[in-house]
């Protein structure tokens, strides 16, 4: 690998994973330059600011950037590394919609020269490496095959992605063994953890591998919540029981899955293999419907209520959602079974619906932009005024809150506060 004072990085996709990497890298020494082609985060980066909400990511960028070891920019610039960190959704049908990541590589094809390698971060399904490395030998003949390409997942934790870019394992996957090597030597510039070599369809594999692993994993806890609440068992005394034997470890159930990467990636395998992804199809749907069984729960909860006081209308009942985000203690509301459950019952119930969130400032649009909109109010607001509580999300904000604080609520409980 040469110098790293001299060497270059344009890093494609300035996100959760493309700005604390591009970050991780300049702060070794390396010239980077950040492509965005969101204009915005484009000139906040080059304020010295960022867009994401990260621990320790602001000041670090600041420092870069007034040092002039990062830069963003809106189009690439010639470099020695090119590294892909743009989204990989899914389009209707789970399919997954990869027009992000050939736009970014299409931007860097042009400057592409003999020698530079192209690493692709984006979670992709198996195959993509190869057809994007043909994509560009098929525009660039004149490169004669003289440049490396390589697969290396991302697999950080939001909150402490700044820690685990440097400190987690690696899996890197070369189109061929001399494109693994040289991202190796690469990525062994900033990263601690271990570099694991293999090949790109393997390491793509496994970074779909590992999400659907916690789905199917998750989607058992979903179900025997399911399965116990028609057998009236309680579900938490169920699996703290199971879990006393000592080569079982159940998880614990919640209203669904949400996230950008276990409830998106599964499908990226059920779609390169229908036939034979079966169980993990049957867990990404079963996960999905989990929200829809809140729902009833929280339907039953009001019919309860309409008998106990007969002199009540369904829209005298104010329902307060505790909990907005994807999973406990984090502002994330990407792909939130807790949001979209919220939603549909601001959608379906005649009355007044509350959000507690303790972990953003802002109602978001999806709740906003409702006819009867959703007021974001905090948690003992919600339990003045409301007559059921839903817990959605079992922040620690709600399980710290004193037990008597919910004795005038009827509380619906579909992640286990108290538990
Ligand atoms: N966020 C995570 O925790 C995480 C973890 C593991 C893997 N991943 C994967 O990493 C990839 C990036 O995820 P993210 O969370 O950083 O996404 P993100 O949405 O936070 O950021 C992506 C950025 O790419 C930009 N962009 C889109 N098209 C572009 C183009 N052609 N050129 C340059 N920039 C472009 C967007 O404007 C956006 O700022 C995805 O494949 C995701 O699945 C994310």
């Amino acid at each position: 690998m040469q110098d790293m004072n001299k060497m270059k990085v344009v890093v494609m996709g300035l996100g959760y994973i493309g700005l604390p990497t591009s970050a991780l890298i300049a702060s070794k020494g390396v010239n980077v330059t950040g492509v965005d082609v969101n204009e915005e985060v484009v000139e906040i980066i080059n304020r010295g600011s960022i867009h994401i909400v990260e621990p320790d990511l602001k000041g670090l960028v600041y420092s870069l950037v007034n040092d002039r070891l990062l830069l963003a920019s809106s189009r690439p610039t010639d470099a020695d590394v090119f590294l892909i960190a743009v989204p990989t959704p899914f389009k209707d049908g789970h399919v997954p919609d990869l027009s992000y990541v050939e736009s970014a590589i299409s931007m860097v094809i042009p400057y592409l020269k003999k020698g530079n390698m192209v690493i692709i971060e984006s979670t992709c399904p198996v195959g993509a490496t190869e057809n994007f490395y043909n994509l560009i030998k098929k525009n660039r003949p004149d490169l004669e095959d003289c440049f490396y390409m390589a697969y290396c997942p991302e697999r950080v934790l939001p909150g402490r992605i700044l820690y685990e870019l440097e400190h987690n394992d690696r899996v890197i996957g070369g189109i061929n063994p001399e494109s693994t090597q040289k991202a190796k030597g690469f990525y062994s510039l900033f990263v601690k953890g271990m570099l694991h070599e293999t090949d790109a369809k393997t390491a793509e594999m496994c970074k779909l591998v590992e999400n659907a692993y916690r789905d199917v994993n998750i989607v058992f806890a979903n179900e025997l919540s399911i399965i116990c609440d028609g057998l009236g068992i309680d579900v938490w005394t169920l699996i703290e029981l199971a879990n006393r034997h000592p080569r079982v470890n159940i998880l614990r159930p919640g209203p669904g899955v949400g996230g950008h990467c276990i409830a998106v990636d599964p499908w990226f395998i059920v779609h390169k293999s229908p036939a034979t992804a079966r169980l993990i199809r049957t867990a990404r749907e079963i996960n999905d419907q989990k929200p829809l069984w809140a729902l009833d729960k929280v339907k039953v909860a009001v019919t309860d209520y309409l008998q106990q006081h007969p002199d009540n209308t369904a829209s005298d009942i104010t329902i307060a959602c505790f909990g907005l985000a994807y999973k406990p203690d984090i502002d994330d509301l990407r792909e939130s079974p807790a949001l979209e459950i919220t939603r549909l019952l601001a959608m379906q119930h005649p009355g007044p619906v509350l959000a507690v969130e303790p972990n953003i400032k802002q109602c978001p649009k999806e709740l906003k932009e409702l006819p009867d909109k959703v007021l974001l109010v905090p948690p003992e607001v919600a339990l003045k005024r409301a007559q059921i509580a839903v817990l959605l999300v079992a922040h620690r904000a709600f399980s710290e809150m004193p037990m008597a604080a919910w004795d005038n609520v009827h509380v619906v409980d579909v992640c286990g506060v108290f538990h």
